[in-house]
């Protein structure tokens, strides 16, 4: 009896150790590339995963979208499209708009030489939203 106890305090002892040393270098390590091949749309095992912690149908990072769909127009101020950044500009267009929904509203629809949806056509409201957000600082 005595021996199984003690045996057994050596296997749980053993344990904590087992997991510390999966959860600092392991799991750490692994995620951020798993999220990286999720976020951009390929299949990865880590899907499932991310979709449980990031909950309310997942939508992709407002830096994604930039990145990918408004970059290329807003980052220079090509055609005149306000910068990112460029907080006052952003501000004026807002105010003129009727704030934020109402820069959205411009973005889904497109605006001059703006596309519609800013090229990202299976971006949602909310994800369109988001980008306006982090580019204009509003
Ligand atoms: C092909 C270039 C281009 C791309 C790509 C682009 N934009 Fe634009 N955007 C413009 C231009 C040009 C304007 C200014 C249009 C004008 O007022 O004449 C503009 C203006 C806007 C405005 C202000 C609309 C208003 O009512 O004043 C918003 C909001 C916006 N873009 C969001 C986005 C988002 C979000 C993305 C990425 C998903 C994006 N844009 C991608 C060119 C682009």
């Amino acid at each position: 009896m005595t021996r199984l106890c003690l045996a057994l305090a050596a296997t749980l002892s053993l344990l904590p150790l087992g997991l510390q040393a999966a959860t600092s270098d392991e799991i750490a390590k692994r995620l951020e590339p798993v999220g990286k091949v999720c976020i951009q749309g390929q299949e990865c095992a880590g899907v499932a995963v991310s979709a449980a912690a990031g909950g309310a149908g997942a939508a992709r990072p407002a830096q994604d979208i930039i990145a990918k769909h408004c970059t290329a127009c807003h980052s220079v101020g090509l055609m005149d499209a306000p910068k990112i950044g460029d907080s006052a500009a952003w501000k004026a267009r807002a105010d003129k708009e009727g704030g934020l929904d109402g820069l959205l509203a411009k973005a889904i629809t497109g605006i001059n030489t703006m596309p519609p949806k800013g090229t990202c056509g299976d971006c949602s409201d909310e994800e369109l939203k988001a980008a306006i957000q982090k580019m204009s600082g509003l």
